[in-house]
């Protein structure tokens, strides 16, 4: 599908949370100034500056009272730049600004999100250009805002061909060509991996930006900073093999992502959660047909099922490689990813994406009897 078929069918989306251009323009706190001066004070490691900056930005209950929905989004970004930056530089944020607490937690409120910023805040609903909120003003930095910018609208898009296919069965021509049309949409991903790989560093990533995304205390909770990792490619991984198939390690990992993701997203994990994969129902019917050739809609269902499980495993190959880098004994700074699992996870993840591809590989190929 073509990058504005995928944005249009975005912006069709009734949810101000999909509002992208609006959010992106929303200043409600009057941050811009201060957000320029952020990668300055990061650099001189200035906390009364940036305390000061996030007492000053902190809005209180009458101005909060004003925000809507596309506001209110804007307005965590901004405060989430704050955040992030003073527990960089060893400050608890809600620590050193309480009155920044109340405000997280209505803001959380009225966006239905968890009380800080997310990825989305950090990259989708942030302005591209002069007033691109950073923490460093380093170009990869920007480099890998775009990474995850150029993969909301076609994840947003995989929620619809996700959705109808886990009403969908392998028989059904429709099971293929909504697989077909998951792959386009998957293969942003590959797009923006590559992106990343060849214009971020592993040992910028590791030693410059990853400290900002560490996690902070938010009344007692601890909450992740705005990771890539909290991008919803579990979506289509539940979709496809995950729902109903051994890895527990995943099923954590996913379960912990879940509450930083958009209210849609977490209301098609609520619905999905255990129920029938694509790859367990493409297996039944295989198994349950126990002939010689499959009936040629079975063996299309499969070659497609086949393909988004390659573009998958290609996206992780390549992300498990730079991700290697960064998180190696030289380089890291962290045992744990922003998202909170270590680098191993995303072997674990990519081996069980790999088996369910080569088991759907071999259900095409034709069986003699016994
Ligand atoms: C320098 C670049 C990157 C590094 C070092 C990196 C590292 C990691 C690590 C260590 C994890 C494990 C979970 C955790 O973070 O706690 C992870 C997970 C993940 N990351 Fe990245 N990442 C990078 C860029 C990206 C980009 C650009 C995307 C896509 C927009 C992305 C998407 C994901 C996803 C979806 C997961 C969940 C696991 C999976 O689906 O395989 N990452 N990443």
């Amino acid at each position: 599908m073509s990058v504005s078929s995928v944005h249009d069918l975005v912006t069709r989306r009734r949810e101000p949370l999909y509002r992208i251009a609006e959010i992106c323009e929303a200043d409600p706190l009057a941050a811009d100034a201060l957000c320029r001066m952020l990668p300055a004070m990061n650099r001189a490691a200035d906390v009364p500056a940036l305390t000061a900056a996030l007492r000053e930005l902190t809005p209180d209950a009458e101005r909060i009272a004003t925000l809507n929905t596309v506001g209110s989004l804007a307005a965590m970004r901004d405060l989430g730049m704050f955040l992030g930056s003073l527990k960089r530089h060893g400050t608890e944020p809600c620590a050193a600004v309480p009155g920044v607490l109340p405000v997280l937690g209505e803001l959380g409120r009225r966006t239905a999100m968890v009380p800080r910023d997310t990825v989305h805040h950090y990259t989708t609903w942030n302005p591209a250009g002069r007033r691109q909120r950073m923490y460093t003003g380093d170009p990869m930095e920007g480099c890998l805002q775009d990474a995850v910018r150029m993969v909301f609208p076609d994840l947003v898009a995989t929620l619809d061909t996700c959705e109808e296919l886990t009403g969908l069965e392998p028989y059904d021509p429709a099971f293929a060509h909504a697989l077909d049309r998951t792959d386009e949409h998957v293969r942003a991903m590959v797009d923006s991996i590559d992106h990343t790989v060849a214009h971020v560093s592993p040992v910028y990533f590791a030693q410059v930006l990853r400290p900002y995304f560490e996690e902070i205390d938010v009344g007692g909770c601890g909450l992740l900073g705005p990771a890539a990792a909290q991008v919803p490619l579990w979506l289509v991984d539940m979709t496809l093999w995950q729902s109903d198939r051994p890895g527990a390690r995943y099923a954590s990992f996913i379960d912990e992502s879940v509450p930083y993701s958009l209210p849609s997203w977490r209301a098609f994990h609520a619905r999905h959660a255990g129920s029938p994969s694509a790859v367990s129902k493409l297996s039944a019917a295989v198994s349950w047909e126990g002939m010689e050739r499959l009936p040629p809609q079975l063996t299309a269902s499969a070659v497609s099922l086949a393909r988004v499980l390659r573009t998958l495993k290609t996206f992780r190959a390549r992300h498990f490689t730079i991700a290697r880098k960064a998180y190696s004994d030289e380089v890291r700074l962290y045992e744990k990813g922003s998202g909170g699992a270590p680098v191993e996870l995303l072997r674990s993840v990519l081996d069980l994406t790999r088996d369910n591809e080569t088991l759907v590989r071999r259900s095409t190929r034709p069986r003699t009897s016994a």
